[in-house]
């Protein structure tokens, strides 16, 4: 899809073709309609909604949110309405607003994650489905998948055979090698892996001595993670064909197009949204004022152009 200025910003992710790059992180957006009023759905390139279990979900008690220098540390705990409230009280309004909309699942089990795939294909209106494989902050299921390769072939593999949607894996960076886990995810069949989920990690207060969480651990996101997301994405993007879908800390136009050179075929905004709801359109101003400064054609052609020549021959011989 062409915008006024003439700039094709649209992009694909397997069968899935988006109308430009941006996509709302999973659990900084709410279920996509909370947004509603700030943002129109429909010009983004998708949202990605609060991870789903089968069931309801409380969460942790709090505290649950801690700002950290550039950053926030949670411990959510996957709070959520469940997958049959979703599609009954979510989704029809999902598909008034014309949201694409990719529907974040988590599994306590591999027939969790199967079931939910499942289901979710029957309801009409869903575009995609990111594996959740990577929370650092539940005990059960999940992340132990996304840290074992076996485990994200597995459930990965086991998705793909009960569904037609577009399967994104969402990875964890608590990895030694986040690029082998794209691997195992393209060897299992998935259209496009997603990363990074955030950082494992911990505040204290030392007045009293207690962790500032209540489950003691959370995961860090926002701009301090930002250069190691970034890292990530380009190991991966040298790892597999899939495309990558990159994320970690976006806050302008300028960190979106960091992982767009470093290789991403598409991006999320997580932590970002909650300083500014109004973001987005300036992140599609400002990307659309680059491809036009730089007489690039279709932002798919930026995409993995980072130049290391000069920078690996320099490193070489010093
Ligand atoms: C409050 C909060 C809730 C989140 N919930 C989810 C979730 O339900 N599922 C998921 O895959 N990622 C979840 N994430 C991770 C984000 O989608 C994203 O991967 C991460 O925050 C890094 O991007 P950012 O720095 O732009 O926020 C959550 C992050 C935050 C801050």
């Amino acid at each position: 899809m062409k915008t006024l200025s003439g700039t094709d910003l649209s992009v694909q992710i397997g069968a899935l073709r988006l109308k430009n790059p941006l996509i709302a992180a999973s659990g900084c957006f709410g279920y996509g309609v909370e947004y509603a009023e700030a943002v129109d759905l429909s010009t983004l390139g998708g949202v990605a909604v609060k991870g789903l279990f089968l069931k309801e979900r409380e969460g942790h008690p709090p505290e649950r949110i801690v700002e950290t220098p550039s950053g926030m540390l949670n411990a959510i705990g996957l709070q959520g309405i469940g997958v049959h409230r979703f599609i009954r009280e979510k989704l029809p309004e999902l598909r008034q607003l014309r949201a694409t909309v990719i529907v974040n699942i988590c599994g306590s089990t591999l027939d969790e994650y199967v079931e939910l795939a499942r289901i979710l294909s029957d309801a009409e209106g869903v575009a995609a489905l990111e594996l959740n494989i990577s929370c650092p902050n539940i005990k059960e299921g999940g992340i132990t998948f996304g840290c074992s390769l076996h485990g994200t072939f597995d459930v990965v593999s086991a998705v793909k055979k009960v569904t037609p949607l577009p399967v994104i894996p969402k990875l964890t960076p608590n990895v030694t090698d986040v690029a082998s886990f794209a691997r195992a995810s393209e060897e299992a069949g998935a259209d496009a892996v997603s990363l990074v989920n955030t950082f494992l990690a911990m505040a204290i207060d030392v007045e009293t001595r207690r962790p500032k969480l209540s489950n003691i651990v959370g995961g860090l996101s926002g701009p301090a993670i930002r250069p190691i997301a970034v890292r990530m994405v380009y190991e991966c993007r040298r790892a597999v064909k899939i495309p990558v879908i990159g994320m970690g800390g976006i806050a302008s136009a300028r960190d979106m197009l960091e992982f767009i050179i470093a290789g991403a075929t598409a991006v999320q905004v997580g932590t970002a949204n909650f300083v500014d709801p109004f973001i987005w359109g300036k992140l599609l101003a400002g990307v659309t004022d680059y491809v036009r400064r730089h007489n690039i054609a279709r932002i798919s052609d930026l995409v993995g152009t980072i130049d290391t020549t000069s920078r690996e021959k320099q490193w070489i011989s010093s």
